[in-house]
C-alpha cells in the first residue's frame, strides 16, 4: 500500500462552516476516502424519528443502534452515499425534523462510544478525510493533520439556509440561525464528545472565502505530506 493511501486528516467545526463540501472536495482531490461521521448520528435519528423512539431514551437508542449497520461509501458516480440497514438514503438525513433531533441523539454516552468504535475502524486501514465535531480531538487523535473550519453565525446560517431551499424545504432564514445557534450551543456544551478545537488542529476562518479558496488553503496544507510519505 502506498503511503499516500494512509493518509489521515480530520475536520472539525460547527454546523455550517463548510466542513462537508471542503472535506468531499479534498478528499477528492487527494484520492481519499470521505467519511462524513455527522451523517452516522444523523442515520441513528431518522431511523429513531421514523420508529417513533423517544429521542431522550438511551437505552432505545442504543439498542436500535446495536441492531443498525450504518455504511458509508460512494456510488458509481463516486459521490458519497450513505446507507442504513442497506437502504440508502440521502437527502432525508438532512431535513428539519433530523436536524432538530440529531443533537439530542448525539449527546448520548454510549450512543457515541459506539459511534466512535465504528468510525475509527472505518479509519483503521488511513487514506481518509473524516469530518465532524471530535475527529481530530476524540475519534483520531494521531490524525496526520487536524483542520478546524469556523465561520460568523450568519454565514454560516445563510449557507444552511441556501442549502436547505435549494432541497425544496421552505424555511426562512432567521429560523435556520437560530436552528444553528442552538446547536451550537449543545454540541459545545454537552458532557461526551463536545466540539472543540485539537491543540494541533489548524485554524481556517471561512466567513469571507468560497469554498474553493478554502479547499486550496487546505491542500497547501497537505501536499506536502502527500508527497512525503
Ligand atoms: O455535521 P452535521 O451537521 O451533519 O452533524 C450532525 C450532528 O451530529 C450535529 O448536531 C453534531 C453531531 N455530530 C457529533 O456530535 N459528532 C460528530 N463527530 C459529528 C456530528
Amino acid at each position: 500500500m502506498s503511503g499516500r493511501r494512509r493518509l489521515v486528516i480530520a475536520v472539525d467545526g460547527p454546523a455550517g462552516a463548510g466542513k462537508s463540501t471542503v472535506a468531499k472536495r479534498v478528499a477528492e482531490r487527494l484520492g481519499l476516502d470521505y467519511l462524513d461521521s455527522g451523517a452516522m448520528y444523523r442515520a441513528l435519528a431518522w431511523k429513531a424519528l421514523k420508529r417513533g423512539i423517544d429521542l431522550r431514551d438511551e437505552d432505545q437508542l442504543t439498542a436500535l443502534l446495536a441492531k443498525t449497520s450504518i455504511v458509508l461509501d460512494s456510488d458509481p458516480q463516486g459521490r458519497p452515499r450513505i446507507r442504513v440497514d442497506g437502504q440508502e438514503v440521502g437527502e432525508a438525513l438532512r431535513s428539519p425534523e433530523v436536524n432538530a433531533a440529531v443533537s439530542l441523539v448525539a449527546g448520548f454516552a454510549r450512543v457515541r462510544a459506539e459511534m466512535v468504535a465504528r468510525q475509527r475502524e472505518m479509519a483503521a486501514a488511513g487514506g481518509v478525510v473524516m469530518d465532524g465535531r471530535d475527529i481530530g480531538t476524540n475519534v483520531l487523535p494521531n490524525a496526520d493533520l487536524k483542520f478546524f473550519l469556523t465561520a460568523s453565525l450568519r454565514a454560516r446560517a445563510e449557507r444552511r439556509w441556501r442549502e436547505l431551499r435549494d432541497q425544496g424545504f421552505a424555511v426562512d432564514l432567521e429560523t435556520v440561525a437560530e436552528e444553528i445557534a442552538h446547536r451550537d450551543q449543545l454540541d459545545a456544551g454537552r458532557a461526551v464528545g463536545p466540539l472543540r478545537q485539537a491543540p494541533d488542529a489548524i485554524l481556517i476562518d471561512t466567513t469571507d472565502s468560497d469554498i474553493e479558496t478554502v479547499v486550496e488553503e487546505l491542500l497547501r496544507y497537505c501536499r506536502p505530506r502527500v508527497c512525503r510519505s
